[in-house]
């Protein structure tokens, strides 16, 4: 789809949910900090197919970041949700040895340039309380803090802030 940095951005399928599942595990600080469980076998699969209840139809993108041959970062996107022209980031998550070396910041740069040549007009997404790196990243990226949502995923309860930027035209 794109490449930055020398690094490459392919849309995943079914067939790449054991090299999903694998990453997550590599991910286990961040499944902790925004879920409260370990990362489990099929967990890939589940990002790949779930999606909000109240929009069954809505086109989600879930994104690979390669190094070369090897899966190193994960994107999710739902597009024209909630309304038209607003692209939703579920995830962004780059294996641990591989962050705060700028690759995510340029990485949502590219993204960015990316969805506004679908057509896209702003980005939504959202982190969880306790991320406060997380919150730290998109802050300094030009998201603004939007609202709070409060999610329950069974036993464990967490505030999400929500967060938007408006896109290059
Ligand atoms: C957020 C993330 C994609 C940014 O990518 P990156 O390549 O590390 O980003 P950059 O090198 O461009 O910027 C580094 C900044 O990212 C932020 N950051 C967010 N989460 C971080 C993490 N778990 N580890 C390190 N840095 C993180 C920090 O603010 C850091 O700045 P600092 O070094 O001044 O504290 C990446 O750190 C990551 O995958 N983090 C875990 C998942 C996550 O929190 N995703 C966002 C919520 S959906």
């Amino acid at each position: 789809m794109f490449v930055f940095l020398g690094l490459k951005v392919e849309r995943l399928g079914a067939d790449d949910g054991p090299e999903l599942d694998a990453l997550l595990v590599r991910c286990a600080d961040f499944i902790r900090l925004t879920e409260g469980r370990e990362p489990a076998a099929g967990d890939g699969l589940l990002l790949l197919d779930e999606r909000p209840e109240a929009a069954p139809d809505v086109e989600k993108l879930v994104l690979g970041l390669y190094d070369g041959p090897c899966l190193i970062g994960v994107m999710d996107l739902l597009k024209d949700y909630p309304a038209a022209g607003v692209w939703q980031l579920g995830l962004m998550l780059i294996e641990p040895e591989r962050r705060r070396s700028g690759i995510g910041a340029s990485l949502l740069g590219a993204l960015e340039d990316w969805i506004a040549g679908q057509g896209g007009r702003s980005l939504r997404l959202g982190v969880v309380e306790q991320n406060a790196a997380g919150h730290r990243f998109w802050a300094r990226e030009g998201f603004r803090d939007i609202g709070t949502v409060e999610q329950d995923l069974g036993p464990f309860r967490r505030t999400v802030l929500r967060m938007e930027r408006a896109l290059p035209i």
